[in-house]
């Protein structure tokens, strides 16, 4: 049976107390999000630039981010509300900058052509329909933005035996693509200058990212600012 929405909202309104304090901050989220920060200062340099966080959770990385490049607007959107709420003292403290946002990575309530940037840490192992996310996330990039991806890498023998063996056990049945997969979905959405880099490590994660093509018309969304929509 595939991994789906009820199951990823039932694990994550459980893990939503104590996420902010797992051991995995420390082995894989902190560091995925320290690659993620790296890889955005070295393209956007010092430029305003807007950002949404697919799978965002706490609010962690927004508030990373935000701490790394004042000049970053950040949306995050979840799925799921008790994650988003126990990030609350977080988004108030980032308001006048970082909107957080309930809904689904497959759905993306944004125009087309919203953000500069697209990042997903640590979250597409969730989802069912790993092609219609991708489509989304390039929909909502405009012309020359570029979509950052990172999660478990389950290419080599370690890798594998941590996220299809230890995590499934524990998740259920989540879907870690491989690095070959992650190129086919991005090629298939169009995205251009498909790259890759393994970061190595006791948990072990892959940053997959794409460019959208300059030639790619996009609808223009120039009063775009979304409301608050975390209700706990
Ligand atoms: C392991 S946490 C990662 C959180 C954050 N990105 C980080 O790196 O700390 C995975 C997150 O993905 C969210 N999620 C799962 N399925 C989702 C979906 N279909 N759409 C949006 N978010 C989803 C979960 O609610 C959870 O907050």
């Amino acid at each position: 049976m595939s991994y789906d929405r009820d199951q990823a909202a039932e694990e994550f309104t459980r893990w939503s107390e104590s996420y902010d304090r797992c051991i995995l901050q420390w082995l894989l989220f902190g560091p995925s999000h320290r690659a993620l920060i790296r890889r955005i200062r070295a393209v956007a340099a010092d430029r305003p630039f807007r950002v949404l966080d697919v799978g965002c959770g706490t609010g962690l990385f927004a508030s990373r981010i935000r701490a790394a490049m004042p000049e970053a607007e950040v949306v995050g959107i979840d799925l799921v509300p008790e994650m988003l709420a126990k990030g609350r003292r977080r988004w108030e403290f980032l308001a006048d900058n970082v909107i957080p946002v309930r809904g689904d990575s497959e759905r993306l309530p944004f125009a087309s052509g919203t953000f500069d940037f697209v990042t997903c840490a640590n979250s597409f192992h969730h989802y069912p329909n790993q092609e219609r996310a991708v489509q989304e996330m390039q929909r909502v990039l405009r012309p020359g933005g570029r979509l950052l991806i990172i999660d478990g890498y389950r290419d080599g023998p370690w890798g594998w035996f941590i996220y299809d063996v230890c995590v499934t056990f524990r998740e259920g049945n989540v879907h870690h693509a491989s690095s070959r997969r992650f190129r086919e979905l991005m090629g298939a959405a169009g995205f251009q200058a498909v790259a890759q880099k393994v970061h190595r490590g006791f948990a072990p994660f892959l940053l997959s990212e794409g460019v959208v093509p300059e030639s790619i018309p996009s609808i223009p969304a120039p009063h775009f600012r979304v409301r608050q929509a975390v209700d706990a």
